[in-house]
């Protein structure tokens, strides 16, 4: 199929034309983000590939529909920026990546969580300046300490291992909780899980219900001195309640994977630039804030399962398979 790859960059190009082998897919990669302006660009193609910070509203949709465009072959595991509904009507398929390492975005958050408690960011730089001082790098010990983990689908149940095998007492928040999770850890409800976990990492979907998850009432309900950490999407947050709560020294550490605004800023190298958003800036401030450009996912392997799989799922679309990576209108409310 003739395949437009929309916010290429050098690393999609390798592993998607590395799974490509006897496939035979004709790629037209574009750097832009698809967008209003940038859609016509996909005129004539069958498929377009999108990522996490392309737009796939109801008039990019429909520019695409008119240029042609049957499928939209996503390289995520989340759906929350395509609207699905527009796309059913439209006649355009949506396939996913459910799972492609649940393990890279787990042990990223513990990466998070590791760094912001003992602090070796810091540690590296002063080492290296002949700074041997220890002041300002005291950490805690993570054994004994309860982690919540809310949304224990494929990586919140793998992260809340690793911390149970660590030695935490796990809580978990789910509305559809699962075995697996029981083995290591226990079901409260939210509010309770906030008012327990030291350390609190978010790993539901972002969904109507799940927008604003932690604003300035569940934020007063969390532990004095907490840790939280968000490698799920950035509109989980009010990041405005969250700054209040930094300032006010309530909420004690903050680990971010996403950001609400993300699309204006992640995956570019803005170095030579004045960045204007200033909640964002703001965050970058405070010595208790690590903030990753969306790169949990980002490993060899799940690159790998990632090309793999929507290479797959283009195949399948055109051979007319039914596919169960299929995204429906019915998944709004549940998906990942
Ligand atoms: P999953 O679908 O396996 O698990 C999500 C879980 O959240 C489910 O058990 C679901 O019942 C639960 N849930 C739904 N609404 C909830 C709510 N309001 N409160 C608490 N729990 C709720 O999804 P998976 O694979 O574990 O991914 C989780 C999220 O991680 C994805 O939605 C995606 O946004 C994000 N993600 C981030 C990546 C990154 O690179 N930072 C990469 C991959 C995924």
């Amino acid at each position: 199929m003739k395949v437009a790859v929309f916010s290429t960059k050098a690393y999609d190009r390798r592993s998607l034309e590395a799974a490509n082998a006897g496939h035979g897919h004709e790629f037209f990669f574009l750097e832009s983000r698809l967008a209003l302006p940038t859609a016509p660009l996909a005129a004539g193609h069958g498929a377009v590939c999108a990522f996490i910070n392309d737009e796939l509203h109801a008039r990019t949709l429909g520019i695409l529909a008119r240029g042609g465009t049957k499928l939209i072959a996503l390289r995520s595991a989340g759906f929350n920026h395509v609207d699905l509904k527009a796309a059913h009507k439209l006649g355009l398929k949506v396939l996913r990546v459910p799972a492609y390492s649940p393990h890279a975005v787990a042990e990223h958050a513990l990466a998070l969580v590791m760094t912001l408690n003992r602090k070796t960011h810091r540690a590296y730089n002063r080492v290296r300046e002949g700074n041997f001082s220890l002041d300002g790098l005291l950490g805690f010990d993570i054994a004994g300490k309860t982690a919540g983990i809310v949304g224990t689908g494929k990586i919140g149940i793998i992260l809340g291992e690793i911390l149970a095998g660590m030695g935490c007492r796990v809580l978990g928040y789910d509305p559809f909780p699962n075995k697996r999770f029981k083995k290591i850890g226990t079901y409260v409800d939210f509010p309770g899980l906030l008012r327990e976990s030291h350390i609190i990492s978010l790993h539901c979907p972002l969904t109507p219900e799940s927008h604003h998850l932690i604003n300035k009432k569940t934020l007063a309900l969390m532990r004095p001195g907490a840790m939280l950490i968000n490698t799920s999407r950035g509109a989980l947050i009010d990041t405005q309640a969250v700054t209040h709560a930094l300032k006010s020294g309530h909420l004690g550490y903050l680990g971010l994977d996403v950001y609400e605004q993300e699309a204006d800023l992640f995956y570019e190298n803005l170095s030579e630039t004045i960045i204007q958003d200033d909640v964002f800036q703001r965050l970058l401030t405070f010595p208790n804030v690590l903030i990753t450009s969306h790169q949990a996912f980002f490993t060899g392997d799940a690159m790998k399962n990632i090309a793999e799989t929507t290479i797959g799922n283009i195949t399948d679309f055109e051979k007319g398979r039914p596919s169960a990576n299929e995204v429906t209108s019915r998944q709004i409310h549940h998906g990942a």
